[in-house]
This record gives structure tokens, sequence and C-alpha cells, in this order.
């Protein structure tokens, strides 16, 4: 399977809860390299642009919101299948229909407030990361 590079955000409900290390953890231990990393607060702007993709939805303004209610961490993986790799360490988008020991079940409380997010396919991997570090931020190993 080819080496990957997948954008991770730790949400704020999850920051709040302290909980980067055990999440870092869950990453390392399946094999994905953190490569980059920041704790940022977003702007609304920011965070408007990140998630343009779906502005249409009704729950756009509550994503917007949540996303800027606190610092997020966020970071980049790079590992062998490293997009989906993540996406199932993740879990499902609600925490209530997320597999048992995955992020998301142990440690998010709602759809709303879901703890992580992470690409889901190559192509918006790569905007994903380009749209948070430089080439000079990634520490290419
Ligand atoms: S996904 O991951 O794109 O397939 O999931 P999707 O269901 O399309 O959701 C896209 C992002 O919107 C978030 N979301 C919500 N936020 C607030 N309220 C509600 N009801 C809600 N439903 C979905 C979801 O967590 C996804 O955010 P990211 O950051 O991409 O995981």
């Amino acid at each position: 399977m080819a080496i990957e590079r997948t954008l991770s955000i730790i949400k704020p409900d999850a920051v709040a809860k302290n909980v980067i290390g055990q999440i870092y953890s869950r990453f390392e231990g399946a094999g994905l390299k953190i490569i980059a990393s920041k704790q940022k607060q977003l702007s609304r702007a920011e965070a408007e642009a990140f998630y343009a993709v779906h502005k249409a939805r009704p729950f756009f303004n509550d994503l917007v919101n949540f996303m800027i209610s606190g610092p997020v961490q966020i970071q980049v993986l790079e590992g062998e299948g490293a997009i989906l790799k993540n996406r199932d360490l993740m879990g499902a988008t609600d925490p209530k229909k997320a597999e048992k020991g995955t992020i998301r079940a142990d440690f998010a409380d709602s759809i709303d407030a879901n703890a992580v997010h992470g690409s889901d396919a190559p192509e918006t991997a790569a905007v994903e990361v380009a749209f948070f570090f430089s080439g000079l931020e990634i520490n290419a190993r």
C-alpha cells in the first residue's frame, strides 16, 4: 500500500478534555507518523473556508461555531494507507454509531462535538494539508 499523508484535526471538545496525547498514541500505535503539528484558534473566516464544501448543509453554522469555540490541534499524519487508516481510527461521524475502541466512540459526545476530523480522500487530503501547512513546516522523513 502507498505511503500517504492526511490532515487530522483534534477538535475543540477533545482539546478541552485534555486528550491530545491519548489520541496521538492511537495514531502512533497504528503506525502513523506525526510529521507536522500545531495548535491554533481558528478564526470564523478560516473555519468557513476550511468547511466551504459543506456551506449548503443545514449544520454549517453550528459546525463553524463549534470549530471556533476553542483551540484545535492540527497535524499531518504520514504512513501506509494513512487516509483510510486514520478514518478507521476515528470511527463513524456520529459517536453513537462509532465502533467501540475508535476515537469518536471513546472521546466524543455528539455528532456536533465529535472529537476529530480526518481527510476522506487523496485529493481532499492534499488540499487540506496545504490549507494549514506550508512545505517548510512539514518534516519529510
Ligand atoms: S464526512 O466525514 O464528511 O463524511 O461527514 P458528513 O456527515 O458529511 O459531515 C461533514 C462534517 O460536518 C460535521 N457534521 C455536523 N456538524 C454539526 N452538526 C451536525 N448535525 C453535523 N453532522 C455532520 C461532521 O462532523 C463533519 O465534520 P468533519 O470535521 O469533516 O469530521
